[in-house]
């Protein structure tokens, strides 16, 4: 049964806070970029509403919700989307039971009313016309109006609100007052190898030592040329390995670079395979290969390097 509450004489039915298993694991610095925007330091003092940014992938939905939690918080999650629609963020009306209309709030607004975090997932999906509906909660005024409900709904002061933004190019620009609104920046970016390889165990506990390593090994190398291919890429990579073990009757633990090379084709593409341990070094020889070149310093050493290295041996000439 959804909790009902009732503001300036309209009755809300509030949404549910997210329940889910995800813990962040490494980078504590991350989490606590976000705990310190969320702090409040003064009885004059405003939360920021941070922004967190990084690859697909990465774990920036993880590291919000995961935050959230360490602070003990409710954590209520809205999925943005390109059709999301400023009523969308705030309250819906529904037909409720004897034809009467219901009014429900958004995961955003439940947050608001009972003073939880909401994570605003994929924020830079969104037009700038739903933005807009958001800019009086993200400054000093922290209310929202509902245009079908016909009231202004204040937030609690323990609500807090994050974004998760993808750099990618299926999206919205976003108004420079809305950008100005939403800070600090936290950066998520590639894990190092300790912490990528703890990223992997949390996910894969089933998976064996060998595996795990060379998945890791295979994700570093990759994020050294700064390729897309996340730590998300390398939990599906070995869950489609030992699955496809197992549909072939053959022992999960045991490292068989053929079909991690099928699941790395599979999940990711063809192009991914050079970063795998073994092809990688045979790769990087080959870079070198091609980038190596000298440098002249005159027409002398032009014509030194031409007659040691180019020109064919006289004995060629004369024969
Ligand atoms: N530090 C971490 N601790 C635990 N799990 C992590 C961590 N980083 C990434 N993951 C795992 O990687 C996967 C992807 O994470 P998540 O969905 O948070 O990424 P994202 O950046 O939000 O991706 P998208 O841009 O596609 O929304 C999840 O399975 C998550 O469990
Ligand atoms: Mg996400």
């Amino acid at each position: 049964m959804l909790e009902k509450v009732t503001i300036s004489g309209v009755e809300l039915l509030l949404s549910e806070p997210a329940q889910v298993d995800m813990e962040w694991v490494g980078n504590d610095d991350l989490i606590n970029q976000l705990k310190a925007a969320w702090m409040i330091v003064d009885k004059d003092d405003l939360p920021l509403n941070p922004r967190i940014l990084g690859k697909p992938g990465v774990g920036k939905t993880t590291l919000g919700y995961a935050a959230g939690k360490r602070l003990g918080k409710d954590v209520y999650m809205f999925q943005c989307t390109m059709d999301t629609r400023p009523e969308d963020l705030l309250i819906s009306p529904v037909i409720a039971s004897g034809n009467k209309i219901a009014y429900v709030a958004s995961s955003l607004v439940s947050a608001m009313v009972k003073g939880g975090i909401c994570l605003l997932d994929e924020g830079n999906r969104m037009s700038e016309k739903s933005w807009a509906s958001l800019a009086p909660l993200m400054d000093k005024r922290r209310y929202v109006e509902s245009i079908i409900a016909g009231i202004r709904i204040y937030a609690d002061p323990e609500f807090r609100l994050c974004v998760t933004m993808n750099a990618d190019s299926s999206t919205y620009e976003i108004p420079e007052y809305i950008q100005s609104r939403l800070q600090p920046k936290i950066l998520i970016e590639f894990p190092n190898k300790v912490d990528e390889l703890k990223i992997l165990k949390y996910n894969l506990p089933f998976a064996s030592e060998e595996i795990l390593e060379y998945c890791v090994d295979f994700l570093q190398n990759a994020h050294v040329h700064d390729e897309p291919y996340t730590v998300r890429d390398g939990i599906n990579i070995i869950r489609y390995y030992i699955k496809s073990r197992l549909m072939n009757k053959q022992n999960q633990d045991i490292l068989e670079k053929k079909t991690f090379e099928n699941a790395s084709i599979q999940v990711l593409e063809e192009a991914a395979l050079k970063y795998l341990p073994g092809n990688y070094e045979e790769f990087l020889k080959e870079q070198k290969e091609t980038i190596s070149f000298k440098i002249f310093k005159n027409i002398e050493e032009v014509n030194d390097y031409y007659d040691e290295f180019v020109k064919k041996p006289d004995k060629d000439s004369n024969g």
